[in-house]
């Protein structure tokens, strides 16, 4: 009843103020499931970043993490963006502080400056290409055909996945997601083995020997198009539980398995959720149009600076 009541709430306030939702795949199913009623969007960051973009609503309501809102007011800075809460952060992003990333990069002027999208929108600005790991590799491979040498931060997963595959020079930083750094290769393997039939699917912030195991690795939208897919009736899924509502949605009938965090290869109700990624709740989205404290604002001079690596980002990716 309640529900219901904040839901009617949520979707009367949108209309009054031309919003739209943009939500995360990590987000409650309760978040996605207004935001796809409301005619907003359900998707992984990059898809995020151009609706965002692309949409007419003068105001844009940021149903993730923090660096998500900044990237909507990045790129449309005339619009107002909202978020349930702007404590909503991420560990990618607090572990890469702009006066030590900027140090880092000038003390290796001949490399070429790359970036997650998981940062601050100052650290994008000091940026030569923002990526999501949905474009991470393909960019990556552009570049070292182009005979560049990278910095890549902060995700060091990420980029030793990256290094891998496309043999790039990349000097990297070091930083992790709390969350995917704590899959186990090991109860991966013991689950495997009670589930042989089942494919193992990995975001790719997640370690290497868990990446070793991956019948696919990819972005949460790449995840969820490999479960489509594939053959296979039942997954292992290494990457945060919400995006089990799309992958149910998406893939009726299929079944999916929490990747372990533990190396017995139990898996865990409350593991593999964001904890920033659950702040945003029905109650806090109710109120979002009515608080002072939770508008998105980018200094203009920095939004102009990141708003050049962002364009190339979606460039590359169109
Ligand atoms: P995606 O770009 O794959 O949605 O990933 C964002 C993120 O924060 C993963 O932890
Ligand atoms: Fe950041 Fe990890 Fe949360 Fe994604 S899941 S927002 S990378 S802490």
């Amino acid at each position: 009843q309640q529900e219901e009541e904040l839901k009617a709430r949520i979707k009367q306030r949108l209309k009054e103020e031309n919003a739209v939702i943009v939500a995360h795949y990590y987000t409650a199913p309760a978040i996605q499931a207004l935001a796809e009623e409301t005619g907003g969007c359900v998707s992984d960051s990059l898809e995020m970043a151009r609706f965002g973009h692309d949409h007419p609503a003068d105001t844009l309501v940021v149903a993730g993490v923090k660096f998500m809102g900044e990237t909507a007011k990045i790129l449309t800075p005339q619009k107002r963006v909202l978020m349930p809460t702007l404590e909503a952060t991420c560990s990618l992003d607090l572990g890469c502080p702009i006066d030590e990333f900027s140090a880092f990069c000038d003390q290796h002027p001949d490399r070429t400056v790359v970036v997650y999208a998981n940062t601050s929108a100052a650290v994008k600005a000091r940026a030569d290409w923002v990526v999501t790991s949905s474009i991470a590799l393909d960019v990556a491979e552009h570049l070292a055909a182009n005979g560049e040498k990278i910095i890549w931060a902060p995700d060091r997963h990420l980029g030793d996945y990256v290094r891998r595959k496309s043999g790039a020079d990349i000097l990297m930083w070091d930083g992790a997601c709390i969350v995917h750094e704590e899959f186990k290769a090991r109860g991966i393997a013991d689950l495997k083995k009670v589930y042989p039939d089942a494919a193992v699917l990995v975001h790719p912030e997640s370690p290497a020997a868990v990446l070793e195991l991956a019948d696919r690795v990819g972005s949460t939208t790449q995840i969820i198009r490999a479960a489509q897919e594939m053959d296979n009736e039942r997954f292992i899924v290494a990457t945060d539980q919400g995006i089990f509502y799309k992958l149910q949605q998406q893939a009726p009938g299929k079944e999916f398995i929490i990747a372990p965090t533990a190396g017995n290869g139990a898996t865990c109700r409350s593991c593999a959720n964001c904890p920033w990624m659950a702040m945003n709740e029905l109650e806090s989205l109710a109120a979002v149009f009515d608080r002072t404290d939770n508008e998105v604002f980018v200094d203009p001079s920095v939004g102009e600076q990141a708003m050049v690596p962002l364009r190339r980002m979606l460039d590359f990716a169109a």
